[in-house]
């Protein structure tokens, strides 16, 4: 099968574009959730705008490997004025369902595609991506469940797989077992 009719080339600029639309769509709700007097929430958003940029980067990364980089991709990831419409509940329920429909989805697919293709590092990358996911998904269920009384938070990013967690870490990445200083302090 040559490249050109590869499913996990075309899957990774999909999950590119899908994670650069993610990221654009949290830094809309940040904004959002400061202006309605909630800047727990606020962080919250701009820590997983900061894992889905790691995501993104990561998908294209792989792109890089065919040595077919598609570079009008990074064109994809445009702010959306619309998000700003919505209510921090609103934004907050879409984000659970767009975080779910990719890890119930969207990756589990990409990963199979992957696999019956013998893409490993995309394989790889989809399976992180995809845990990570699952852990945005929860956490913005949780924020929803607490909406009111949200309590600030310390948020760490891994940078190689964009695993998003409330505290200091403690040890290896549990998504991606990269060394505990491969996590950065969100700004
Ligand atoms: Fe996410
Ligand atoms: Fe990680």
């Amino acid at each position: 099968m040559g490249p050109a009719e590869s499913k996990t080339e075309l899957n990774i600029q999909k999950a590119f574009k899908a994670e650069m639309r993610a990221r654009a769509s949290y830094q809309a709700y940040a904004q959002k959730a400061e202006s309605e007097g909630n800047p727990e929430l606020a962080k919250l958003f701009r820590a997983v705008a900061a894992s889905e940029e790691i995501h993104s980067q990561a998908l294209l990364r792989c792109l890089k490997e065919t040595s077919r980089t598609t570079v009008d991709l990074w064109a994809a990831g445009l702010y959306d004025p619309e998000s700003l419409k919505e209510t921090t509940a609103t934004n907050l329920q879409r984000a659970i369902e767009a975080e779910t429909e990719e890890f119930t989805n969207q990756y589990p697919q990409m990963i199979q595609d992957a696999d019956t293709e013998g893409w490993t590092t995309a394989r790889e990358t989809f399976h992180h991506v995809n845990m990570v996911e699952r852990v945005h998904a929860a956490m913005f269920r949780e924020a929803l469940d607490q909406l009111g009384r949200n309590q600030p938070a310390e948020y760490h990013l891994c940078e190689v797989c964009g695993n998003t967690i409330e505290r200091k870490p403690i040890g290896p990445c549990e998504v991606c077992d990269a060394p505990e200083a491969t996590f950065q302090a969100l700004r």
